[in-house]
């Protein structure tokens, strides 16, 4: 594949990663880009896979590239195909003259080619990745409290230490749990693989919670020594059961006497902070990763709705890379599913980025309104607030 743009003066050149000598280049420039060591990106590149790398040139020269992870993330109960952009690097020498935004422009127009619905990404940048398209669509948290104030001392389940190195055991689990919440992956394999793998002098605990034939969640995590103390960190979790997460608590608390913190990722409304007595955790860390409609029509049918709602909103859509989402749409809902046809009263106006937040309920319309994200009636805001309404979206993977 090859393709040329012209974008402001230079010439850019987007393709596919093969050569050798390319993927040495494109290395060196996401090291240096990253702040990573010798090789590090290398590592990475060959983790992912070339096939899914990008790149874009100038001059022949390699200035800079994209990974485009192809996983699933959950929206209303169902799983949409998902295109996550990571590792965008653009060497310094080369920053400034519209490299970066050519590049994702061309993976957008691919990937819209290929029929994927929605793009996701962690930006470095709002600004880069808004002129793009995207829009912030949900959060990542970082929590954090001291093991002595758990205080939570029953623990109705055992919990069996197992080896981590077999993501498959832990996706079945994980699998059940995501399904109910809005933005949760489908992982990419490099996601899985982070999680249960040892990094330097790291050592990863895996446990069941429950028995081995019928598990009810589990816990991975590493633990840390650092000048403020110590500290557990869990990698991943996920509980299925109310017993499953006194256990998960309880089990953490018995580690108070070495451990000072701990600290797990989760949603902004961390549900399992609710089982604690005292409002002793924190959030320590909040990000919001940004999302992209690629296909309108697709990310609308392809998503479910809450189960009792029927209405039928009437959209007028502005996106200035991908024409074939310009224009009116009307999404018909029902019995949790979504049907999108053309034309209609255009109702409820917005452009692709005012789209994001809508789609995921991280805002509400009328938040999006006052916002000047969206202009809508009345009657349209009511709709779009009874068929976008959900908890809080969150993803706990960085990527
Ligand atoms: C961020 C990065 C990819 C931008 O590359 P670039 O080729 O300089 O970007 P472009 O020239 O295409 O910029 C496109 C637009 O984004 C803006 N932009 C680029 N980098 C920006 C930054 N760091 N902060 C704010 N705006 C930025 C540009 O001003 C331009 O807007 P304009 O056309 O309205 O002037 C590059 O600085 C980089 O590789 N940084 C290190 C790695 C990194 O942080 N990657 C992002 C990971 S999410």
């Amino acid at each position: 594949m090859l393709l040329t743009t012209k974008l402001m003066s230079p010439e850019f050149e987007y393709s596919t990663l093969a050569a050798p000598e390319d993927v040495n280049q494109l290395g060196k420039i996401l090291d240096q880009c990253f702040i990573g060591s010798p090789g590090q990106e290398a590592i990475y590149i060959n983790s992912i896979g070339l096939e899914n790398f990008r790149i874009i040139r100038r001059d022949q020269q390699v200035v800079g590239g994209l990974a485009i992870l192809r996983m699933g993330q959950w929206w209303g109960g169902q799983r949409l195909p998902m295109s996550g952009i990571a590792a965008v690097g653009i060497a310094p020498e080369y920053r400034g003259d519209g490299a970066a935004i050519a590049l994702l422009q061309h993976a957008l127009k691919e990937l819209h080619n290929q029929g994927s619905p929605i793009s996701v990404l962690y930006p470095a940048t709002q600004y880069l990745y808004r002129k793009a398209g995207y829009e912030q669509g949900g959060s990542l948290c970082f929590w954090e409290m001291l093991t002595d104030s758990i205080q939570v001392k029953e623990q109705p389940l055992p919990l069996k230490s197992i080896a981590s190195s077999n993501p498959q055991v832990f996706d079945e689990i994980y699998q059940q749990q995501v399904k109910l919440t809005n933005g949760y992956l489908d992982r990419h394999p490099a996601i899985w693989q982070r999680i249960v793998t040892t990094q330097e002098k790291e050592t990863v605990f895996a446990y069941l919670i429950g028995t081995p034939d019928q598990p009810q969640g589990y816990i991975i995590f590493s633990q840390e020594r650092t000048e403020n103390g110590t500290i557990l960190w869990v990698r991943d979790w996920a509980v299925l059961t109310v017993a499953a997460a006194q256990s998960f608590w309880s089990f953490i608390a018995k580690h108070r006497s070495q451990i000072d913190r701990v600290r797990w990722q989760s949603s902004i409304n961390d549900y399992l902070t609710l089982l604690l007595p005292e409002q002793t955790a924190k959030v320590f860390s909040h990000k919001r990763w940004m999302l992209r409609l690629i296909d309108v029509s697709k990310a609308l049918e392809g998503r479910g709705y809450p189960p009792g709602v029927q209405g039928e909103l009437h959209l007028e859509v502005q996106d200035n890379l991908l024409p074939a989402n310009n224009g009116k749409f009307i999404l018909s809902v029902a019995n949790g599913r979504g049907e999108v046809t053309s034309d209609g009263r255009g109702e409820l106006q917005l452009d692709i980025k005012g789209l994001a937040p809508l789609y995921t309920g991280l805002f509400t319309p009328e938040q999006l309104q006052l916002t000047g994200k969206l202009t809508a009636t009345e009657t349209a805001l009511l709709t779009a607030t009874q068929i976008f309404a959900g908890v809080g979206p969150t993803m706990p993977d960085f990527f």
